[in-house]
């Protein structure tokens, strides 16, 4: 456990050709069993993380089903606070920890309205996009020890690529999406050479069916 941030585990669901989502941003690719998995991990975090455009996409409810002993704080990586004010998670905020990580771009009037709705803004960096470690630093803060991030593809590439991810757990789906807009499960720029990639070792894997589900361990 890292100790001045969380401990940080991705979690996805991707087609064999590595699209999280069609580029209509359909994106339900794991089966049931693999859901229970998910919530499973879910209800044993602090915190369960989403980029802006997988807020806007999907409106997801980031609440634990199955296993109801845990409520995680839900956390939003929002630069300029535009998750909606009729979104679940906002709407649910004054009975659930609801953060959204703003910078000090983001429109005061904006603030205010989330603030109201009893959303908790968190203030990371000045500059276009939400500084990652400044928010790791203040979950840690705030008594979050560990972290689910739920994508998507281009925030895992901000979390990966600045070495903030401890855990990459992938749920391969037996289809191919194709599809050149369609989001990868990494993002961004990524590595120009091999050997910049991010090494992962293989911790374990598990079969449900046709679907794959491969747990790895971020090396330093
Ligand atoms: N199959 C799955 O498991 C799964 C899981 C999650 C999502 N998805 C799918 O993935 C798609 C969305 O993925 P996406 O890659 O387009 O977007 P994303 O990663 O969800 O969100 C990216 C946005 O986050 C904001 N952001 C703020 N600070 C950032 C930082 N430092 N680094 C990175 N992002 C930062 C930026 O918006 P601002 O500049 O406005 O702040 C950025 O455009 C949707 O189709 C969704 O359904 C699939």
């Amino acid at each position: 456990m890292p100790l001045e941030r969380p401990y940080v585990i991705l979690n996805a669901a991707m087609s064999l050709d590595g699209k999280i989502a069609t580029r209509t941003n359909e994106s339900r690719l794991s089966s049931q069993r693999d859901l229970r998995r998910v919530h499973m991990i879910r209800s044993q975090v602090d915190g369960i993380m989403v980029g802006l455009r997988t807020m806007l996409c999907d409106d997801p409810k980031l609440r634990v089903k199955y296993f109801h002993d845990n409520h995680p704080a839900r956390i939003v990586v929002d630069s300029k606070a535009r998750t909606p004010l009729d979104s679940y998670i906002v709407k649910t905020a004054s009975s659930t920890l609801t953060l959204i990580a703003v910078t000090t771009k983001a429109p005061q009037r904006r603030v205010k309205q989330l603030q109201k709705a009893g959303v908790k803004i968190l203030v990371c960096g000045n500059g276009p996009l939400v500084s990652l470690p400044v928010l790791m630093r203040r979950l840690r803060k705030l008594g979050i020890q560990r972290v689910l991030l739920e994508g998507g593809g281009t925030l895992n590439w901000g979390m990966l690529s600045q070495k903030l991810v401890d855990q990459v757990s992938v749920a391969i789906s037996p289809r191919i999406l194709g599809g050149e807009h369609a989001v990868t499960l990494v993002e961004g720029d990524g590595a120009l050479r091999i050997e910049d990639a991010i090494h992962l070792r293989l911790l374990g894997m598990k079969r449900y069916g046709d679907e794959l589900v491969l747990n790895y361990r971020v090396l330093s």
